[in-house]
């Protein structure tokens, strides 16, 4: 009788062990989990879209209050969630697809006709409605994504003022780098990069005109990808600039991004480049590009000024002389030596600037205008809404490029020069150094985000991988190249990846 006792209670004890332990394996599980992993529990009947929604919520109740990498929550997220798992049980077409069941935030510059407001930040926007659901949005429905809710950004895509730093918005605070809470988190999608690294979404989307996805991806140790412009559609986007804006995801991992990528990619009528530049999706999709073997005779070129121009600092210099040993014994083929011949008039001239502002205020008054109720219809509308705004950083940080350029009137002479003068400098650079020897990729070891202006300004795709962390501050590797060459960069970011598996949760310690 009294064996009997104790094994019962070794039994119950076992069973306690048991119970607590896939309670903790579960919450491991969930933290850094990939798509394919959650889509392997799901079909495993280990996961519900329920369980991971009611995970990331409670991680953004812990986290958010200090990071401010969420804007706004989804009220219809758990209600989305249980719908997923119904399709699930049903074996419903869509339920094939990569993203099905998969929370996503999206940025606060992306429409979303639900009841999440799209306000770029700003108090302007509250209240506004906006008529459809941006073009990208639409095709994460269609791909059954759940919109977990909208991510916090730099306001107005950092496009009001010099003056504001990195990662804050009116409405959403200053948003952190959970690597460092000191350290900056970078824009302007900052609320996109900080949550996906801090295991407060599955994935998320970003939105970039020059460095907007690259720069916070390097900041908070996540994967980033810029689009070639038009390959993914921006109707429906806050917008600065048509000729340079581009969406594309923000996630821990290459294959992450990829799978976001390909929901995300294709035609949208309302988005008319996306007609041309569908031209450029591979018939399968990108997914089948992540392979381990991707750096196999691909050619890479670096240009070390002002790419890999480190200044005294032997740490970075050490650093990338290691994945310069990596990339090669992947199979890749460095070319080293190059050199952008206008390379100081790319960073310098005022061209990108005096096109941007007449092309900022031509969309963005577009935008507006097309807004069901908006209590703004034109940019001169926000720049007096902010000159009304009792709110002291408004007040603080300006608006600046606001008011250059409202005072701009259509393209005239001076913005027609800018553009060719943006043209020459692409075709003399980049687009140069590029087809004359014959590149797959340029690399940039990129702490300081600059591959991003010479990418912008021809419109052309980037990513961001992992590099490394110097003082607990990660740092990426950013491999761009010419229009449509997604697929040749997807090779390389993957293979280097998993070469190298250098992304680390955030030592989150509050
Ligand atoms: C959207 O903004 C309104 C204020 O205008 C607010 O009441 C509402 O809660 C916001 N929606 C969400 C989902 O946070
Ligand atoms: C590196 O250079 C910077 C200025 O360029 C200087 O402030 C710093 O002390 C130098 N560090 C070392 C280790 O030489
Ligand atoms: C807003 O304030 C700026 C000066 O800070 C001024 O130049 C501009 O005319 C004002 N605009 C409106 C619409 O109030």
């Amino acid at each position: 009788m009294a064996l009997l006792t104790i094994l019962f209670s070794l039994l119950s004890l076992l069973l306690i062990l048991v119970a607590s332990n896939i309670v903790k394996s579960h919450g491991m599980a969930l933290r850094e989990a990939t798509v394919e992993d959650l889509q392997l529990a799901f079909k495993q009947n280990r996961l519900t879209s329920r369980q991971l929604v009611e995970f990331y919520l409670r991680e953004i109740r812990r986290l958010n209050p200090v990071l401010k990498g969420v804007i706004e929550v989804n009220p219809d997220a758990l209600y989305l969630a249980d719908k997923a798992d119904q399709e699930r049980k049903a074996k419903a077409p869509v339920t094939h697809s990569n993203l099905h069941g998969i929370p996503i935030l999206v940025k606060d510059n992306i429409a979303t006709k639900d009841k999440l407001n799209t306000t770029a930040g700003s108090y302007a926007l509250l209240g506004s409605i906006v008529p459809r659901d941006a073009g990208v949005v639409t095709k994460l429905r269609q791909a059954g994504a759940i919109i977990l809710g909208k991510a916090s950004l730099s306001e107005w895509s950092h496009f009001r003022s010099d003056n504001a730093p990195g990662g804050w918005s009116a409405r959403g605070g200053q948003g952190l780098n959970p690597y460092n809470l000191l350290a900056r988190p970078c824009g302007s999608s900052s609320g996109s990069a900080i949550s996906v690294a801090a295991n407060l979404a599955a994935v998320s989307l970003g939105t970039e005109t020059d460095g907007s996805i690259l720069c916070p991806a390097n900041l908070n140790s996540v994967v980033g990808i810029k689009p070639t412009v038009g390959l993914t559609s921006r109707a429906g986007v806050v917008p600065i600039s048509p000729r340079q804006d581009s969406v594309g995801p923000i996630c821990r991992t290459v294959s992450d991004a990829v799978h976001v990528l390909d929901a995300i990619v294709g035609i949208d009528q309302i988005d008319i480049a996306t007609i041309e530049m569908s031209k450029y999706i591979p018939k399968g999709g990108y997914a089948q590009f992540l392979r381990r073997d991707g750096l196999k005779g691909k050619r890479i070129g670096m240009v070390k000024d002002p790419f890999f121009d480190f200044g005294n600092d032997t740490f970075l210099a050490q650093t990338f002389e290691l994945h310069f040993k990596t990339l090669r014994r992947e199979g890749g083929i460095l070319v080293d030596h190059l050199k952008l011949d206008n390379v100081g008039e790319i960073f310098s001239s005022a061209a990108e600037n005096t096109a941007l502002s007449a092309e900022f205020k031509i969309s963005l008054n577009a935008y507006l205008k097309e807004l069901v109720t908006s209590p703004v219809r034109s940019l001169a509308d926000v720049i007096a809404f902010n000159n009304k705004s009792k709110k002291e950083k408004v007040k603080q940080y300006g608006q600046n490029l606001f008011l250059t350029a409202e005072a701009t009137n259509g393209m005239g002479n001076a913005e027609k020069a800018a553009l060719s003068s943006i043209a020459r400098l692409s075709k003399n650079g980049f687009e140069k150094v590029m087809k004359k020897n014959k590149l797959d990729a340029l690399v940039a070891g990129d702490p300081f985000d600059i591959l991003s202006t010479p990418l912008a300004l021809g419109g052309f795709p980037g990513i961001i991988v992992p590099a490394g962390y110097k003082d607990g501050v990660p740092f990426g590797i950013c491999f761009g190249g010419l229009r449509g060459s997604e697929q040749k960069l997807i090779e390389i970011a993957y293979a280097f990846e998993q070469a190298t598996k250098i992304r680390k949760p955030p030592p989150l310690k509050f």
